[in-house]
């Protein structure tokens, strides 16, 4: 369940700011990785698995089980628990690892 929204009722709080996913905004509170951002956003797939394609999310949060890959800024496999969001990010989710070509088209999974 994401956390509840600010009381002053502003996107990602009073120092939020907002990310690009998948083509969208996300809103996101200062300090928040991204895998905190997506999660609060509903967002509970990162990426899919190599050869069945299922989906993965955040599983450890702590950097050691690598489900939570995203593509940040272009730059493939970050682990979007450990990584600070940052204004103007922009962030891809469903990549299989291993990939080098990154994304497979369409394939952002929410
Ligand atoms: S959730 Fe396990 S490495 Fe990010």
């Amino acid at each position: 369940m994401p956390p509840p929204e600010p009381a002053d009722g502003r996107a990602g709080g009073p120092d939020g700011f907002t990310i690009t996913v998948d083509g969208g905004e996300v809103p996101v509170r200062a300090g928040q990785t991204l895998a905190a951002a997506l999660l609060a956003a509903g967002r509970r797939s990162t990426r899919r698995t190599r050869f069945a394609g299922r989906p993965r999310g955040v599983f450890c949060g702590i950097g050691i089980c690598f489900d939570c890959l995203v593509v940040c800024n272009g730059e493939p496999g970050v682990r979007a628990c450990l990584r600070p969001a940052e204004p103007g990010d922009v962030v891809e989710t469903g990549a299989e690892p291993g990939d080098p070509s990154g994304l497979r088209a369409g394939e952002g999974v929410r």
